[in-house]
């Protein structure tokens, strides 16, 4: 007992020089000027055929003595519901490019077994297909983004897809649903036409993709009352011109057109660097490469702009995250990583990101929801863990379909390391759909705690509560043996003379709600 009030003394005592020395950085929050409505799909999930992701991950097959439902395992299905997931996106990434959907409906046993060409030569026996995909969807109350096969895939097959999961009454692709179990038509709320299609997708230019694309998208009706969205395949990176091409010769029916960009701390090197057990280094240069999606977004939404002044087009990041080198021992091209404190503070830097360009991204897609590359979900046999990113998104799920605000920082300072800085403080607000006012902070420091005084215009702060994640060491992270070791925590503060302060720690991400 006397060492525990011992520790608490000396953590309060850290605690407290900590705010002494910390640097303060004034943050004001503009009420009385609204801005775009954050979508709430910005905080969407991707799931693919890739290792672990759906096999074993969450599907275990209705058979299993893991406790499921319809196949889906119980526990991961309980711990989606809670994250309030928006969208799926299913069945690829490079998967898609291949896939034929006639192969993954019917009896599950007859169904013919195909080769994960891009994701390690496995057999996928198809056991997971549209109908599974739809109950997975309707169990945790998400929506379906289905992406479709340009790279393999014809117009028909497209079209077929569309009318197989909307069709009503007389098609005779729906009455071939309703033999396979399922009489009333799937909610296909978002529809992809290509994926990668400059790379695994069938290495193409971006004017031979959009011909496709328009080609495609032409036949690619949802039957009956649906108002299915049709996503383009977009480009990658810092290259902008699959959106400029794109934006100026689509033709067919289009609300978005996706980007990629995976954050990698090793970018340019041999190896993209391990997920844990790394040093501040690689702590920065993750950081860096995640602000870079700023950037990213800033040069496609000035295409945007200049190609589609009316806003028909919408960007849909629909692959993000981080990117390191594979857990040790598991095969390479499962893309099974650790996931650590430092993958909290991407994510959430990433939700500033897209809540600044609100009115222009309609959707991001993390990839991917368990097991692969940043996942929420790690599982090991029959037990789960929930990752640091699987907190930071339930942090901030106020955020979805709230009102973006401005936010000013002044005496923002820089955390540097060698000749690489980024922000110290970076910040966001919204007012909530359940009219509360939202903040989220992030202290890129590793090393030195932050204070921040947060004020309102047009409004008078009068008290806050939230949750903080933090933990003592960089790659801090939950394991099988140690699955709690990185979870957030409550905390309170009370405005004085009409001001918040809240120390943040180093390395910390915290969401607090304010009172007016
Ligand atoms: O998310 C893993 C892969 O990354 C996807 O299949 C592909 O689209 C991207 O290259």
């Amino acid at each position: 007992m006397k060492s525990i009030k011992r520790a608490l003394c000396c953590i309060s005592m850290l605690a407290a020089q900590a705010a002494l020395a910390a640097p303060e950085v004034a943050v004001t929050v503009d009420v009385a000027k609204p801005g775009a409505v954050i979508n709430k799909n910005v905080y969407g999930q991707f799931a693919e055929h890739l290792g672990t992701g759906i096999y074993g991950g969450m599907w275990v097959g209705p058979e299993s003595k893991t406790p499921n439902v319809k196949g889906w395992r119980k526990d991961v299905l309980d711990a989606l519901k809670d994250l309030r997931v928006p969208v799926v996106r299913w069945p690829g990434g490079c998967f898609a490019d291949e896939y034929d959907w006639r192969d993954g409906i019917g009896p599950r046993g007859k169904r013919p077994v195909m080769v994960n060409t891009n994701w390690g030569n496995v057999v996928d026996n198809n056991a997971v297909g549209t109908h599974e995909f739809f109950d997975l969807i309707e169990l945790i109350g998400a929506d379906a983004y289905v992406n479709g096969n340009v790279a393999t895939g014809s117009p028909r097959e497209t079209a077929q897809w569309l009318e197989y999961m909307t069709g009503e009454g007389q098609s005779e692709l729906a009455r071939l649903r309703a033999q396979n179990g399922r009489a009333k038509p799937f909610k296909v709320a978002f529809f992809g036409i290509g994926n990668e299609n400059w790379g695994c997708g069938g290495n193409m230019t971006a004017a031979y993709f959009t011909n496709l694309y328009n080609h495609h998208a032409t036949f690619a009706h949802a039957t009956g009352a649906q108002a299915t969205k049709l996503i383009a395949g977009g480009g990658l990176d810092g290259n902008v011109d699959w959106t400029d091409y794109l934006s100026r010769n689509i033709r067919a029916p289009a609300s978005a057109i996706s980007l990629h960009y995976y954050t990698v701390p090793g970018r340019g090197s041999s190896s993209k660097g391990p997920a844990t057990g790394f040093g501040e280094d690689q702590w920065i240069s993750a950081l860096k490469d995640a602000l870079h999606m700023g950037e990213l977004l800033a040069s496609n939404v000035a295409k945007l702009e200049q190609n589609d002044p009316q806003k028909k087009l919408t960007l849909a990041v629909d692959e993000w995250g981080t990117w390191y080198e594979p857990t040790p021992g598991t095969p390479p091209r499962f893309l099974q990583q650790q996931n650590s404190l430092r993958d909290a503070l991407v994510a959430a830097l990433h939700f500033h990101i897209f809540h600044a360009h609100a009115d222009r991204v309609s959707m991001a897609n993390i990839a991917q929801m368990v097991n692969v590359l940043q996942a929420m979900i790690l599982t090991e046999g029959k037990t789960m863990l929930l990752t640091p990113t699987y907190h930071a998104f339930r942090m901030h799920v106020p955020f979805q379909d709230a009102v973006s605000l401005p936010v000013k920082l002044d005496n923002n300072q820089q955390y540097s390391l060698g000749s690489v800085g980024i922000p110290l403080l970076s910040a966001s607000a919204a007012r909530g759909k359940d009219g509360r006012l939202y903040l989220s902070l992030v202290n890129t420091s590793p090393k030195d705690a932050v204070a921040v005084s947060i004020a309102l215009a047009g409004a008078v702060v009068k008290s806050a509560s939230g949750s903080m994640l933090t933990a003592a060491t960089m790659d801090a992270h939950n394991s099988f043996a140690s699955p709690k070791a990185v979870l957030p925590t409550p905390f309170q503060a009370q405005a004085d003379h009409g001001k918040l302060s809240i120390t943040l720690p180093p390395k910390a991400v915290a969401v607090v709600s304010v009172n007016e």
